[in-house]
């Protein structure tokens, strides 16, 4: 006889082998183009399950037939071994399943607190009247836990992006959840706020919370998953424990051939650009709280990377030459004429292009095209005598598209349609349709998968050969490292070193960014 003890055990263990959430032969098509062919997807108790794939594999799209924000067109959802068919997102959620979204969510002109407990019952006195400081209270405990010194009471519409991404997180704990699903968490979190969320996943585990986490970093991926799955091209290609596969493995499952190097690029020798004229000059320029006394030249037809550690002052910097944060000392030269830029629209006027950090504060226009998207900065030029030349704006259009890669069934599709890295690309698109002088890249390849990297890498320099000067942030080493001509680093608002690649190093860049080297 087994005592009630090992029979305990016995149950358990078969708990253990039977997931939590299986997706069975998923199909999902929009508008006639199918993006998810008989997809499935075992995910267990308490573990973090990398979800991986290329740009438009179709991860984001099972993760919300998952969560109930899509309907799949056929296949099996089982959730503790009952079918479900979710109607909306509310269900899934009261359910135990709650989503933290690649694009952020948030109503902006509500509280911290308000989003944070939005979709819970908030809760009320006798008269009826909201308790608030009941929900502000709540909230304030949500976000301690996650490390957060944010006021719930202050509108989210004040927040920076990676502040809203930690509310977001907030949000999606505040539900108690058996499973969560990451997607993309991390792309806009400083390293501390990475490491603050890797402890609270791993507390999730301890509770037995099922994780499905979706990221482009491997060294994330092998620091916390236990499993992993592989999406291509919308179909299922494999699934294992972690420990048995590796970052080779994994990219060669993914792009389903072998990934070449990164993209090197050739140096631009300093001789070649002795008799050019510096198309960028900043002396001593200083913003008002982080940039300090930064002086450098950029030419035309070279590229020159911009190092550091998140928070050196680098996405100010580069903020302070387009004019959306204010310079209050030194001098900035355009082909050797000062200048005094004041606005965004300015430096855009003369010829300074900027594609910021995050895709949220990209302006894409969610309700327009492709299309619209791509020539929106350029929009006057296609008027001739009054009428829009439409068959002009379609060629150019349909040329980025093809130049970039951007996959989507045409270039009419809305572009909410595209998958993020997708959406990246028309971003980068918009400013190359500009034909700028100096194009200012903030972490132009972040949230963008390894082949699409490549292409994008490619571009640029196509781009620095045709002259144009790139001034380009990365937190990627190897990407500073494979594209940049020369490397300034910055640590503290300054720069600290100026390397020429020939002579640079993963480690004496580090040096540098840390402040090791004076
Ligand atoms: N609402 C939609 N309408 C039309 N097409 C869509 C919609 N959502 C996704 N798609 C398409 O489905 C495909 C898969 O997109 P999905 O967002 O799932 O990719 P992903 O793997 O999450 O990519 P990424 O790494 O870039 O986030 C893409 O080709 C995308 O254009
Ligand atoms: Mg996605």
């Amino acid at each position: 006889m087994e005592t009630l003890k090992e029979r305990i055990a016995d149950v358990e263990i078969v708990a253990a082998k039977t997931p939590i959430m299986k997706l069975e032969g998923i199909r999902k098509s929009f508008s006639g183009v199918h993006v998810l062919h008989q997809v499935h997807l075992d995910l267990y108790k308490g573990e973090v399950h990398a979800l991986m794939g290329e740009n438009g594999a179709g991860k984001s799209t099972l993760m919300k037939i998952m969560a109930g924000v899509h309907k799949p067109d056929s296949g099996t959802t089982l959730y503790r071994g009952q079918e479900v068919h979710w109607n909306n997102p509310m269900e899934a959620r009261d359910q135990g399943i709650s989503v933290i979204h690649q694009e952020i969510s948030l109503s902006p002109n509500l509280s911290i607190g308000e989003n944070i407990l939005m979709g819970t019952k908030f809760p009320k006195n006798r008269m009826g009247l909201i308790k608030w400081n009941e929900i502000y209270e709540k909230a304030e405990v949500i976000l301690r836990s996650i490390g957060s010194t944010l006021n719930p009471k202050v509108s989210v519409s004040t927040l920076s992006v990676a502040e809203q991404q930690m509310v977001e997180i907030a949000r999606a704990l505040s539900f108690n959840s058996e499973i969560l699903i990451m997607d993309e968490p991390t792309a806009s979190l400083t390293d501390k706020e990475i490491e603050k969320l890797f402890t609270i996943v791993n507390d999730l585990k301890k509770k037995g919370v099922s994780i499905v986490y979706i990221s482009h970093r491997m060294d994330e991926i092998f620091r916390i998953s236990d499993r992993y799955t592989v999406l291509r091209d919308g179909h299922f290609i494999n699934s294992g424990p972690i420990t048995e596969t590796n970052p080779d493995h994994l990219v060669k499952l993914m792009v389903g051939r072998e990934i070449k190097d990164l993209f090197q690029r050739n140096v631009t020798k300093p001789s070649e650009l002795a008799n050019r004229k510096p198309v960028l000059e900043l002396k001593h320029v200083s913003d008002k709280k982080t940039v300090k006394d930064v002086s450098f030249k950029l030419y035309p037809g070279e590229i020159v990377g911009l190092a550091g550690l998140v928070g050196a002052g680098r996405t100010e910097l580069v903020r302070t030459i387009f004019g959306t944060s204010k310079l209050t000392q030194g001098e900035i030269f355009i082909d050797g004429q000062q200048v005094r830029i004041q606005s965004p629209s300015e430096a855009m006027e003369l010829g300074i292009a900027h594609v910021p950090e995050s895709r949220k504060e990209q302006g894409l226009f969610p309700n327009l095209s492709v299309k619209e998207n791509i020539l929106m900065a350029q929009i006057r030029t296609y008027r001739s005598a009054g009428i829009l030349q439409y068959g002009k704006m379609d060629a150019d259009a349909d040329g980025y598209i093809q130049e970039l890669g951007i996959k989507t069934a045409s270039r009419e599709q809305n572009v909410m349609g595209l998958s993020g890295g997708n959406q990246q690309k028309v971003v980068i698109a918009r400013w190359l349709s500009i034909s700028p002088k100096v194009l200012l890249l903030d972490e132009p390849t972040r949230g963008v998968d390894i082949g699409a990297k490549t292409e994008i890498h490619k571009i640029i320099s196509k781009l620095a050969e045709k002259g144009l000067a790139v001034l380009m942030i990365s937190s990627e080493l190897p990407e500073i490292l494979s594209v940049s001509d020369r490397i300034l680093v910055m640590h503290e608002g300054k720069i600290r070193a100026e390397l020429p690649r020939s002579e640079a190093t993963q480690e004496q860049i580090m040096y540098y960014a840390t402040g090791e080297i004076k």
